[in-house]
């Protein structure tokens, strides 16, 4: 593209397309040619990257208030840097325009003082923005921490490879359900290494840490169900720690708290506590695990392993895993279950799986 010389001076910025820009747009000599382009530039620019903020479904649908909050911040934040952008973009385009160097140019561009005015401006501008980010993040943090006087207060843990949630009542699960528009507190910690809580439909994470105890605070406004996925790297079976958070109507969450989630044998209600089925496959227990041995084969386990009878390699299996460790597989399943499973329901747990294996 040709440059167009306007004056000596004009030939003398071309050849200086860094600090030609800043002066073309401060200086009000700025022709109305020049205006009209960047305006356009930038508007081009604006348009471009709000359809790829709008129609890209960079998050997904919020299910909790803290959610909405969150989503707020995230599109003031996204609405500032477009602005920032499309002026940048239209600068640059100018400038790639208008003040490209001739091929045989090699000179150095004239010396450019500085701009009072305008270096005023554009320090004051991004202070003005970045703290407008940071006040309204900081009243979106302080809102989402707020529990109310009476949240519904939930325990999670986290084990290599699993979730419990145990509720008020003492019961606990291997999934999480919630009453709609509800306060609810989630008091997270772990039992070995490091995990983190997140559903992202809640938008929040919070990480799940060995003899502490972190919580978040959820207030679900959207039935459905949704993952709750250990978002922290924590072992072999990190990528399977999954499992889901389901917002039920208050009346319904009231039935849940009476009755449980869980009709069938007692077996199936440890089964699921434990997060076996995180780890493990039994058909019975709907359970489609790939961590460990597969436990709806557990009669080929026991026979290939010559460990006394069917219940007592399963009972062996659960209380002492590393005793035996089934060819294929590596001794990861946490060896604490003896002593964190009751021993009444350790002996349910060993007869509904002895019962269901083929
Ligand atoms: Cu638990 Cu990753």
């Amino acid at each position: 593209m040709s440059v167009k010389r306007q004056s000596d001076r004009d030939a003398a910025w071309a050849a200086n397309p860094v600090g030609m820009p800043v002066l073309a747009l401060g200086l009000a000599r700025v022709r109305r040619g020049s205006i009209f382009q960047l305006v356009l530039f930038a508007a081009i620019a604006a348009v471009i990257t709000t359809l790829v903020a709008v129609l890209i479904p960079w998050l997904p649908t919020p299910a909790s208030r803290e959610a909405g909050r969150i989503d707020f911040a995230y599109w003031f934040a996204t609405v500032i840097a477009i602005g920032v952008f499309s002026v940048v973009a239209a600068v640059l385009a100018y400038s790639v325009i208008h003040f490209r160097a001739k091929p045989d140019d090699d000179s150095d561009g004239p010396p450019i003082h500085g701009h009072t005015t305008l270096e005023i401006v554009w320090t004051a501008i991004p202070a003005v923005l970045v703290t407008a980010i940071s006040i309204v993040s900081a009243i979106v943090l302080a809102q989402n921490s707020h529990a109310g006087t009476d949240p519904l207060v939930v325990k999670v843990k986290a084990v290599q490879f699993a979730w419990q949630f145990t509720y008020p009542n003492g019961k606990s699960f291997g999934f999480l359900e919630l009453p709609k528009d509800r306060h609810v507190k989630l008091e997270i910690t772990s039992d070995d290494v490091i995990h983190s809580f997140w559903v992202p439909q809640f938008s929040q994470k919070q990480d799940a840490v060995p003899g502490q105890v972190n919580s978040i605070v959820i207030t679900p406004d959207r039935l459905g169900t949704y993952p709750v996925i250990c978002t922290e790297l924590c072992g072999l079976g990190h990528a399977l720690m999954r499992s889901h958070a389901t917002v039920v109507t208050p009346n319904q969450f009231a039935t849940f708290m009476t009755k449980g989630a869980t009709a069938g044998p007692p077996g199936l209600a440890v089964f699921q506590q434990n997060g076996c089925a995180s780890c493990h496959t039994f058909t019975p227990a709907g359970a489609s695990g790939k961590i460990g041995p597969d436990l709806d084969k557990l009669k080929e386990w026991a026979a290939a392993a010559h460990r006394g009878t069917l219940t007592q390699f399963i009972h062996e299996s659960i209380v002492d895993p590393g005793a035996y460790i089934a060819p294929g597989y590596s001794n990861v399943m946490p060896p604490n279950f003896g002593s964190e499973i009751p021993a009444k329901q350790l002996d349910q747990l060993v007869q509904y799986l002895a019962q269901g294996a083929n």
